[in-house]
This record gives structure tokens, C-alpha cells and sequence, in this order.
């Protein structure tokens, strides 16, 4: 630990963050901080989040251009480099949004977010949904698109092949997957020239996605981990009666009253040690859940009683791609082990 300049308070020291080696031998810190400020975080306070985090070691964003909040968080970024941390320090995620796959659109999206947050290059583009949708931000999840478009996959390579040739351009350093399921993954190993370096996808500990995990680990691409806290702050109309909290979960909130830390680090301390990288949001705890990561390490013990308490319990579930009349939500899950027929 070391003394920040700005705020003179402790700070972690980034070389004792644990990182995760990618497919290109590049390392990325293993605990990034989410942005998405979700209906009661504004711009600024996000981007302050970003500039404080980074004074406590934090040096990995996830961002995205439907969060709303990049120009103010590129100016983060850059106020952030201005007071001595480099470019190549830092790890920034940025996501092409659902009504922007057309082969004309991805270029033109990926330059409008690295000008919004002032950078030359990203160190990681992602698709952020296999769907091509528009929705409005912020509708209700019982609102359809009447564009909404099943997978096809044959589409989604012609997205992909424009986020290949943003690698190629040198405007990204990595391109990478997000909400997918191993039959679509397979195909897009099968098809890809330059193959995901990473899939985002939610995992928590009500959630932890045993198949998909072991099935990326297998093929060499990196999970990050979204809503690694169960996303308490979510909207009221993201929710469902059957969703559980893991932050409320008897085993959690033991193991934590054990280590003197809140539910929600031992939610980071297991989604880092199981070999994810959660990237959790937040605005008031993140030197908490940075620290935590870097000692007091949950036991075999702890990791294995936290391994059973899965509840197969998604969070955010997607219900505006739906494309017909009648589906629910596990469609575009691929619950049966196939890409849902159109
Ligand atoms: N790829 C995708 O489709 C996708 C989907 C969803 C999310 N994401 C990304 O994942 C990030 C994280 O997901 P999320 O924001 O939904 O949920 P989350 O990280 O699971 O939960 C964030 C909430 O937890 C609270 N919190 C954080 N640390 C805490 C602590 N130590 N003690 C108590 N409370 C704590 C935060 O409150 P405070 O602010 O008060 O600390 C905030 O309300 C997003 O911001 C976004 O970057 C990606």
C-alpha cells in the first residue's frame, strides 16, 4: 500500500493487483470498476467515481456508449493520464451498442467512443449483446422492439469482421464477446479470423454459470464478470419476484462478518480468486472492494461453500430482444443447448 498524491490517504498499489494474461500474452487488472450508472447515478458522479478509483489503484474501466456517460468519463481518463499514470497502465473497455451492428455503423461507433473518451486506442471493444435491437434506454423489460431480430449468425460475422478490422486498424487492441452462450460461442470460434479475447457475462454467486465458464476458460478467453454483487442498485422495473440477492445470502453474510467486510467484498474476493474479473459498479465502496482483493483471501473452505450456494438465478434477463410474441426470456439463452431457432 502507498500514499495517494491527490487525497494523501492508502492506496493499493497496482503491481499488487492480480491481473489476467489474455489469448495475445496482453494483462489486464483481474477487478475493473463498472460505469453503468443505472437510473440514480448521474455522468458526474460517475466520472468522479473513475478519477477516484484510479487514486486508489483502480486501472480498468468497463464503459460503454448506452451508459450515456463517456464524454464525462473520458474526461476522467484524461485528467487521470495528466496526473502521471500512462496510457498503456490503463485498461479500457468500451461496447458497440445493439442498433449499431450494421457494417456501416461499427467503425463509426468505435470512433465516436474513443473521441468521447479521449483516447487513441481501447484495449477492449466488446459486442454488447448477440441482438441487433433498438429499445429505448430506460423502457420497462415488458417493452418489445418491432425491429427486434433473433440471432443469425451469419450477421453477427459481419459485425464481427468490422470489430476484426478495428483490431487491424490498430484502433483496438482486443475484440471480445458479451450475453453469449456456448452454441453461439462455438460458431463464432468456428468462423472468427481474430477470436474473442474476453466474454462479459453475468456471475455472481447466485449466478455462477459453471458450463459457459469452464467452456471460455477451455478456449482460451477470459470471463469478466457483470453484476458480480447481484446489482442491488438496479432499477425497480429490472427486477423479477424470483430473483435472490447474494449480498443477503446466510453464507455470504457469515463469511463476511468472519473477515469484517461487507457481503458485497466477499462477492469480489470470490468472483477474483475463482478466476473471473468482476468489474462492480460503484460510487461510495470501491477502495473497499479494490483493498480486499489484495489480501485476507477467502479459504479452500469458504470458496467451496460458496461453490454450492448457485441458484441458476440470472439477474439481468434481456426480455426487450425478445422477437415474437410469446417467448420468454430463456430463448435467448439457448436454454436447450442450440441457438434459438428465428
Ligand atoms: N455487458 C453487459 O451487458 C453488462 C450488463 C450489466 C452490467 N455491466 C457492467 O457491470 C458493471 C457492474 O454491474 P452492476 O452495476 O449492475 O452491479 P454490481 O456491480 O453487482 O452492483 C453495484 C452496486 O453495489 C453497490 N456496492 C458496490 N460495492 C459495495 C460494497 N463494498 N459494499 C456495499 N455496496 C457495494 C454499489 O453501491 P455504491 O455505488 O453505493 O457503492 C452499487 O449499488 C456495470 O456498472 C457495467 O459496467 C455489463
Amino acid at each position: 500500500m502507498s500514499k495517494t498524491a491527490e487525497s494523501g490517504s492508502t492506496a493499493v498499489d497496482p503491481a499488487s493487483i492480480p491481473q489476467r494474461t489474455l489469448y495475445t500474452g496482453a494483462t489486464m487488472p483481474a477487478v475493473g470498476l463498472g460505469t453503468f450508472g443505472s437510473d440514480h447515478v448521474t455522468p458526474a458522479q460517475v466520472a468522479n467515481a473513475v478519477k477516484g478509483a484510479a487514486a486508489v489503484g483502480y486501472r480498468h474501466f468497463d464503459c460503454a456508449s448506452v451508459y450515456g456517460n463517456e464524454p464525462e468519463v473520458g474526461a476522467s481518463i484524461e485528467e487521470i493520464q495528466r496526473g502521471g499514470v500512462k496510457r498503456e497502465d490503463l485498461w479500457v473497455t468500451s461496447k458497440l451498442w445493439n442498433d449499431k451492428h450494421g457494417e456501416n455503423d461499427v467503425i463509426l461507433s468505435c470512433r465516436k467512443s474513443l473521441a468521447d473518451l479521449r483516447l487513441k486506442y481501447l484495449d477492449l471493444y466488446l459486442v454488447h449483446w448477440p441482438f441487433p435491437n433498438f429499445h429505448p434506454p430506460g423502457c420497462d423489460v415488458s417493452s418489445r422492439s418491432a425491429d427486434a431480430k433473433p440471432y443469425i449468425h451469419e450477421n453477427y460475422m459481419k459485425t464481427w469482421r468490422k470489430m476484426e478490422e478495428l483490431v487491424e486498424m490498430g484502433l483496438v487492441r482486443h475484440i471480445g464477446t458479451s450475453n453469449m452462450t456456448i452454441p453461439k460461442l462455438k460458431q463464432v470460434l468456428r468462423d472468427a479470423r481474430i477470436k474473442p479475447a474476453v466474454n462479459e457475462m453475468e456471475l455472481h454467486p447466485h449466478f455462477q454459470q459453471p458450463e459457459l465458464f469452464k467452456f471460455v476458460v477451455k478456449n482460451g478467453i477470459q470471463p469478466i464478470g457483470y453484476c458480480p454483487i447481484g446489482s442491488p442498485g438496479r432499477p425497480e422495473r429490472d427486477r423479477t419476484p424470483e430473483d435472490t440477492a447474494p449480498t443477503e445470502d446466510g453464507v455470504i453474510v457469515e463469511i463476511a462478518l468472519r473477515h469484517g467486510v461487507h457481503p458485497a467484498v466477499v462477492c469480489i474476493k470470490w468472483a477474483v480468486q475463482r478466476g473471473q474479473t468482476p468489474i462492480p459498479f460503484s460510487v461510495h465502496n470501491y477502495r473497499a472492494n479494490l483493498e480486499n482483493v489484495t489480501r485476507d483471501p477467502l479459504t479452500d473452505d469458504e470458496m467451496q461453500e460458496i461453490a454450492k450456494l448457485d441458484r441458476n438465478c440470472r439477474l439481468i434477463k434481456g426480455q426487450v430482444f425478445l422477437w415474437k410474441d410469446g417467448q420468454s426470456w430463456e430463448a435467448l439463452w439457448d436454454v436447450n443447448g442450440e441457438i434459438t431457432p428465428p
